[in-house]
């Protein structure tokens, strides 16, 4: 019997596999076609204090191997996510969640920190300060290391869960923003989040995306992240959630050699609503297939 438990901050997850912020709403859908308490745990849509209806149609164009978004942080606000959805959350999963926030303030990523850390379901705060849809907010926050380290230092004081900082692919050296979380207190960081790219329609002559630009994901940018994860991870002495393309049981193995403790699935449960189950259940069958015995000794092997 191989051994799929990880630790992250404190909490024991039963595996490393946790859908992505964005790509599994509140649960409720999934959990009308499977039993969603197989998962490691859920980030569930990223939080800001207002409701949101995000950005105009279309935000959504398919590429090769993946596909932008610019969903634009659509969600029902602070008070709504604090007394319906996670209430809502509660009947169908019975694990700690991730509070996934954002914010176009620093008060604003505190006022949903302070929110979030009365929930007793949650057991991590995932601070997104690298979202690349919304203008002066969510990317804004993640392109520097004074900023990201100010939000965390702001969200560090209010809180007393673990805080993972949500990091940008979108900037030279991610290994520097890293560093500067991690002394302003995060207790964890989550990388990547999308690219920033575009497509354009050459027969309407217009962006693909009302927006202009999105967020691209899916299989294409793994080699990113792996990358990136790796750097990261031999920089930092904090966990890292490693996450950008991962769809199968193969590409979790591989993210956590890189240095991941546990990996979101983000893109892929868009194509397959099934796939965080088909990877957690192929996970025992790769591990044995590889002679790993316990998944946590492989964090970080790759030298
Ligand atoms: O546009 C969005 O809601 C995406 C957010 C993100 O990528 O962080």
């Amino acid at each position: 019997m191989v051994d799929t438990k990880v630790m992250l901050s404190g909490l024991t997850l039963d595996n490393p596999v946790i859908p992505a912020s964005g790509t599994f709403g509140y649960g409720k859908e999934f959990a009308e076609i499977y039993d969603i308490n197989i998962l490691g745990s859920i980030s569930f849509k990223g939080t800001t204090a207002e409701p949101r209806l995000g950005n105009p149609l279309p935000r959504i164009a398919e590429c090769p191997n993946g596909m932008i978004n610019s969903v634009g942080l659509q969600n029902p606000g602070l008070k709504a996510v604090c007394e319906k959805e996670l209430a809502d959350m509660a009947e169908i999963y019975n694990k700690p969640v991730i509070a996934n926030i954002s914010g176009f303030s620093v008060e604003e990523y505190v006022e949903c920190a302070k929110a979030m850390d009365k929930q007793p379901q949650v057991g991590i705060i995932e601070v997104n300060v690298s979202c690349p849809n919304v203008h002066n907010g969510g990317m804004a926050y993640g392109v520097l290391p004074e900023s990201a380290a100010e939000v965390t230092r702001a969200v560090k004081a209010v809180t007393s869960k673990p805080v993972y900082i949500k990091l940008s692919p979108n900037v030279t050296d991610i290994v520097a923003i890293a560093k500067a979380c991690e002394e302003a207190g995060a207790d964890g960081l989550s990388l990547i989040n999308t690219l920033l790219g575009m497509r354009i329609d050459i027969n309407r002559r217009k962006p693909v995306i009302a927006n202009k630009m999105g967020g691209f994901s899916g299989p294409a940018i793994f080699p990113v992240a792996v990358r990136m994860v790796y750097q990261v991870a031999k920089a930092v002495n904090i966990p890292v959630i490693g996450m950008g393309g991962v769809s199968s049981a193969r590409d979790v193995i591989e993210m956590m050699m890189a240095g991941a403790t546990a990996v979101q699935v983000g893109a892929a449960n868009l194509v397959n609503p099934y796939a965080c189950k088909e990877i957690i259940e192929d996970l025992p069958k790769v591990m044995e297939e590889l002679g790993i015995e316990r998944l946590e000794d492989i964090i970080g092997i790759i030298e």
